[in-house]
């Protein structure tokens, strides 16, 4: 027997490692997506790049050149949060290009539909899956897994760095970091990095312009428990529903009592919200993986929340909650 089992394996794992490691470095224009309807009418890039001490983490990103003028637009890093939302939902459910199209999809391969107010028509955007285990990001090592909020975003920063250097043509382009939800916490530190980074000469040097936070995380439960009366107020809950569960849940919505089973019910009635079942379809169909140039490593099935293994929350904490506001050093852009 050439092989026991023992040697097997490690031998096995040997032969993927060299073999994921011959394209660290990737850049892929995509011109069609399955789903869409004949070519993308903008351009696609999806990629990995590694960072970390010996690149162990491997970050994936989508980058849509701008509709308009790629060459003098806005260049945005855009992330969702969690932390651990995929930044296919930034895509197609928040400014990117397209989304799904409910009405014309059935189980298989749901289609995909141009959004009318997409900010890719004005802007260069890149759609980070970070931290790592997000999205199609992944990991070489099981430590490396382990993240928190200070250093997920320093090598959010080694990787704009990284993409600058392998894109040199957006360095002169306004830049701006935005992202929503649990970005609140890390897009400011990010903004700080960059700034720092600018400030102790380290290359390439930023064009930092600002940020964009949408819903941004800053207290846990007032944020959590607004979303009941918010929604009654946008109109997506009746106004028998709303008051059913004001008075059944005593205004609190998310420290329920489990024996209320009054307020449990119009809970469960509140929470039937929009499906996101026919993206997950989308993103786990073999052919779009291998079309997005997805590695299939350790990345199972594709979901959008707390698929992160070890993520500590780090930075915000409770009598200090608007970290939003708390970028140093801000100040007037560079002077190019
Ligand atoms: C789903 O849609 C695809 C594409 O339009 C079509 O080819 C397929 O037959 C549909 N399947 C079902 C079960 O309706
Ligand atoms: C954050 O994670 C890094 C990498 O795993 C680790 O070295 C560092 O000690 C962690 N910091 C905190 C405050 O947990």
């Amino acid at each position: 027997m050439l092989f026991s089992q023992s040697k097997l394996l490690p031998t096995l794992l040997l032969i993927i490692w060299v073999f994921f490691h011959t394209f660290c470095l990737s850049q892929n224009v995509i011109e069609y997506l399955p789903g869409f309807p004949g070519k993308l009418p903008f351009k696609l890039e999806t990629g990995y790049i590694g960072v970390g001490e010996k690149e162990e983490v491997q970050l994936f990103y989508y980058f849509f050149e701008s509709e308009s003028n790629p060459e003098e637009d806005p260049l945005m890093l855009w992330l969702t949060g969690g932390p651990g939302c995929s930044s296919l939902h930034g895509v197609t459910y928040e400014i990117g290009p397209f989304t799904i199209d409910f009405l014309n999809s059935n189980g298989s391969l749901p289609s995909l539909m141009l959004k009318e107010h997409a900010w890719t028509k004005v802007t260069n955007i890149i759609f980070l899956d970070q931290p790592v285990g997000t999205g199609f990001s992944y990991a070489t090592t099981p430590e490396a897994f382990h993240s928190n909020d200070t250093y997920a975003t320093e090598l959010d920063y080694e990787f704009l760095r990284k993409w600058f250097i392998s894109h040199p043509k957006y360095i002169n382009n306004p830049l701006y970091i935005g992202g929503d939800s649990y970005s609140g916490i890390t897009v400011p530190l990010i903004v700080n990095n960059v700034y720092r980074g600018n400030e102790a000469g380290i290359k390439p040097q930023m064009n930092i312009r600002g940020y964009v936070l949408g819903n941004p995380y800053t207290d846990e439960f007032g944020e959590a428990n607004e979303v009941v009366p918010y929604a009654h107020r946008m109109g997506l809950l009746s106004d028998r529903l709303y008051h059913s569960a004001k008075v059944n849940c005593h205004g609190n919505y998310i420290n329920v009592d489990p024996e209320n089973i009054l307020c449990l019910n119009d809970l469960e009635r509140i929470n039937q919200g929009a499906p996101l079942v026919l993206l997950y379809t989308w993103a786990n169909n073999k052919f779009v993986r291998k079309t997005l140039y997805i590695r299939e490593v350790l990345v199972l099935t594709f979901n959008f929340f707390f698929v992160v293994l070890s993520y500590t929350m780090n930075y915000g904490h409770d009598d200090y909650e608007l970290t939003y506001a708390t970028v140093k050093g801000a100040r007037p852009p560079l002077v190019r």
